[in-house]
């Protein structure tokens, strides 16, 4: 497995790629990887000659008062899991190489980053997530690229912006890979304090009774995130960000639900921000 560490040399690697007309998968993640990165690698492994995993915990998708400067970084583990699920090179820029000095441009997909996280972390989080992924893009120009399920609103922004600006990339989304009791995987999960782990399962439980509620008939978006949210209120620790039923496609709240819909939500828990999602309809999926 190959590390690369400058713009320039996966700047030539893709060259190379491009040359002898291989196919490349791109994993962007900003490391800490766990068992959902690792089925995005695999995935990627099985579909395209090459596969590339960024790593980059990127600044600008951090407000001020958030976890930049605590979010996870295990780097020697990252190599391994990277290496075992078949990764041929680990893209690993510097913050400033990628934001050199003076830098003033960002992308930005405008109406549907405005609800769900766009509202709570603010527009900024998913205008800094456009503008690397879109630089990741311009540096290994990936055949495909993989992004989870858990980030939902993030995936449907990515392929707003790869659509709105003819990137060349195809968008595999993979589904949510949880813990054995329910919990979705995730990086922040390693920053929770162990007395607050069986309370990050409340959002899950919150998702599931509005997943029940729907299969036994219940189609009023306002009665069922009334329901959800009063199950995550019942714990006084736990924040609700927010718990939304929104159309797939739109990000827009659905007035019914007689069609596909995502429940998503956030919820901190002992300073620790965690998302979650469901998709569901009248007709189900009842499990994921
Ligand atoms: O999902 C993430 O880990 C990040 O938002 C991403 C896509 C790697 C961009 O920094």
């Amino acid at each position: 497995m190959r590390i690369i560490e400058s713009l320039e040399e996966m700047r030539e690697a893709a060259a190379e790629l491009a040359a002898g007309r291989r196919s490349s998968g791109l994993v962007p993640t900003m490391g800490a990887l766990h068992e959902g990165h690792l089925s995005l690698m695999r995935r990627s492994a099985g579909e395209n000659g090459v596969t590339v995993v960024s790593i980059f915990v990127n600044p600008a998708q951090f407000s001020p008062e958030e976890d930049y400067d605590s979010y996870p970084r295990t780097w020697e583990e990252d190599l391994a899991a990277a290496k075992s699920a078949g990764v041929d090179i680990v893209f690993h820029p510097g913050a400033e190489q990628m934001y050199p000095p003076r830098s003033q441009t960002s992308v930005m997909v405008h109406g549907l980053t405005r609800g769900l996280c766009g509202m709570s972390r603010g527009q900024g989080h998913f205008r800094g997530v456009t503008t690397v992924v879109a630089k990741l893009f311009n540096l290994v120009r990936p055949t495909r690229a993989y992004f989870g399920q858990k980030d939902a609103q993030q995936a449907v922004v990515i392929q707003r912006m790869v659509l709105d600006l003819n990137f060349p990339v195809e968008i595999i989304v993979c589904p949510i890979v949880r813990e054995d009791d329910g919990l979705a995987m995730s990086s922040r999960n390693r920053n929770l304090p162990p007395q607050y782990r069986p309370r990050a399962l409340a959002l899950r439980r919150a998702l599931e009774l509005g997943r029940k509620l729907i299969r036994e008939g219940e189609t009023d978006p306002y009665l069922l995130a009334n329901a959800m949210g009063q199950r995550i209120l019942m714990d006084s620790e736990i924040e609700l960000d927010y718990l939304e039923i929104v159309s797939p496609e739109t990000l827009e709240a659905v007035e019914k639900l007689d069609d596909l819909a995502l429940i998503a939500g956030a919820v901190k828990i002992g300073g620790v921000r965690l998302i979650d999602n469901i998709l569901v309809g009248p007709d189900g999926p009842w499990e994921d």
